[in-house]
């Protein structure tokens, strides 16, 4: 049996958390796309765990695996490794090895390729994390990147090394002119990550992820596949070019981990969605309150009728700072098309919706129920962003709910919740004709209300 965990909107929906509860009875957690951009927490015994590339599983004994979707920074990965062994934990991390791996000149060109962005017209820049993770996937589709794999074999590291790197050299000093060091240096990496690799083998970390993958599902295991970021930052459904390069969606756990789409398929697709919406970088957001300067396009300009206050409220309640970079994230209303396109997308067979607290004690709540652009009501999510960036959300309207003791309600179940939070939450599933599955009401693990389990 599987459980696919999808973000439903842009990322940070509380998935780690979910994957967190619903990953309890699950024996493998797998990781299918993605790099060090993601930035999960999970609170366990009261301790916080911030993880951006080892799966969330890995804090509770889980197997945790790294498919080959993902984009591996070794020097992040044995960070995480290292930091979890020094609190007590002995996580089992294995990677594919067809998994890409990230070197330092992906970071300095993923840098360069914003600053350059951001002073071309058309507003080019994504606001990206920063991780090189863009930089690793064209690569891969050039069909010039390295993988795990190679890390295992000097003799292979070496001539991958030096195909690719002069490029990557040239490239920063004669295209963007700026002066490069040993993140461009044939030998001062092959040391690095030579040694990466011999110390993967030492600890037998890598893996045929479909292969392990496919016996242990064999074998009676339940699987986790926990997405990163979120539809609305997947590079083929989500707001090009404001994205990740990679698929979050439900089909990237089977191109990314090496099982059938049937195994997917036949197991549970939860979309995490929270109860409002976030986004970190740039790019449209039709229901957004406030703005976020540098992020919010034309914010600086106009900042009439905004609602910062309210904006500031959810940000500061919500803890809406990100996880990986500490960036302010933008919020804003729910919104439904949104939704609507990531159930098409991924086939929900359940939701998880996050962050019921955070919304407590407004008085009104709203959600853009639909888009007009041009005269036209939309439903879901134009196809080029431009349009996306035209529409006008049509609000809707709900009685908001007041605070609740978080933790009582969880113990007690969902008909605890306040009739205004039940009733915003029957519109979504009414909406989306899917189930609602688990309410998050607080960070922790005990302050989620679980209906139905999916394992
Ligand atoms: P992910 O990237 O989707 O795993 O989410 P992040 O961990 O980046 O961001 C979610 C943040 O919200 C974390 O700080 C969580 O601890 C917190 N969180 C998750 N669910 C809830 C919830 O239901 N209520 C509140 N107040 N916080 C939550
Ligand atoms: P989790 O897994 C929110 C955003 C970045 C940027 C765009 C591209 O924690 O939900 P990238 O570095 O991937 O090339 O950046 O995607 N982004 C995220 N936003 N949550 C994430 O991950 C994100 N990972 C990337 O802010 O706009
Ligand atoms: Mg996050």
């Amino acid at each position: 049996m599987t459980v696919t965990i999808v973000g439903a909107q842009f990322g940070d929906e509380g998935k780690g958390g979910i994957v967190d509860v619903f990953g309890e009875a699950a024996d493998v957690v797998v990781r299918y796309q993605g790099g060090d951009n993601a930035g999960h927490t999970v609170v366990r015994e009261g301790t916080e765990y911030k993880l951006s590339l080892v799966p969330s599983g890995a804090v509770r004994g889980k197997v945790g695996v790294l498919g080959n979707g993902c984009v591996v920074n070794p020097e992040t990965l044995f960070d995480e490794v290292d930091t979890l062994r020094d609190r007590g934990l002995d996580p089992d991390v294995r990677v594919a090895r067809r998994a890409h791996v990230i070197f330092p000149y992906h970071r300095v060109l993923d840098g360069i390729e914003e600053e350059v962005k951001s002073e071309s017209d058309g507003n080019l820049e994504v606001g990206t994390t920063g991780r090189g993770i863009g930089p690793t996937y064209e690569d891969k589709a050039a069909r010039h990147g390295l993988r795990v794999g190679d890390l295992l074999d000097p003799d292979v590291l070496r001539e991958r090394l030096s195909y690719v790197v002069p490029k990557k050299r040239a490239l920063a000093e004669e295209v963007y002119g700026v002066d490069t060091d040993d993140r461009f240096d044939v030998d001062a990496l092959f040391e690095q990550y030579r040694s990466y690799g011999e110390r993967l083998a030492r600890e037998e970390m890598t893996v045929n992820a479909g292969a392990f993958l496919t016996d242990r599902l064999a074998a009676g295991d339940d699987v986790v596949f926990e997405g990163a970021q979120g539809t609305g930052l997947d590079i083929d459904h989500g707001t090009y070019p404001y994205v990740t390069s990679s698929n979050p969606t439900a089909g990237g756990a089977s191109t990314g981990s090496g099982v059938s789409p049937a195994v997917v398929a036949d197991g549970e697709v939860v979309g995490i969605v929270k109860a409002y919406l976030s986004r970190v970088g740039t790019g449209p957001m039709p229901t957004e309150l406030g703005g976020v300067v540098g992020d919010t396009p034309g914010y600086e300009e106009d900042t009439e009728g905004r609602r910062e206050e309210l904006a500031t409220r959810i940000r500061e309640d919500g803890g809406e700072y990100g996880t990986v970079t500490g960036r302010p994230r933008r919020v804003g209303w729910l919104d439904v098309p949104v939704l609507r396109h990531a159930t098409r997308v991924s086939g929900f067979t359940g939701l998880a919706v996050n962050h019921v607290d955070t919304l407590a004690g407004i008085e009104e709540v709203r959600v853009g129920h639909s888009y007009t652009v041009e005269g036209e009501e939309l439903h879901s999510l134009p196809a080029t962003t431009e349009r996306w960036g035209d529409c006008t959300p049509n609000f809707r309207t709900f009685d908001g709910w007041p605070e609740f003791d978080s933790s009582a309600v969880a113990a007690e179940g969902y008909d605890a919740l306040p009739a205004e939070a039940r009733a915003y939450l029957e519109y979504i599933e009414d909406e989306l004709d899917t189930p609602v599955y688990a309410v998050g009401v607080g960070p922790g693990r005990s302050e989620t209300v679980v209906r139905e389990h999916p394992l």
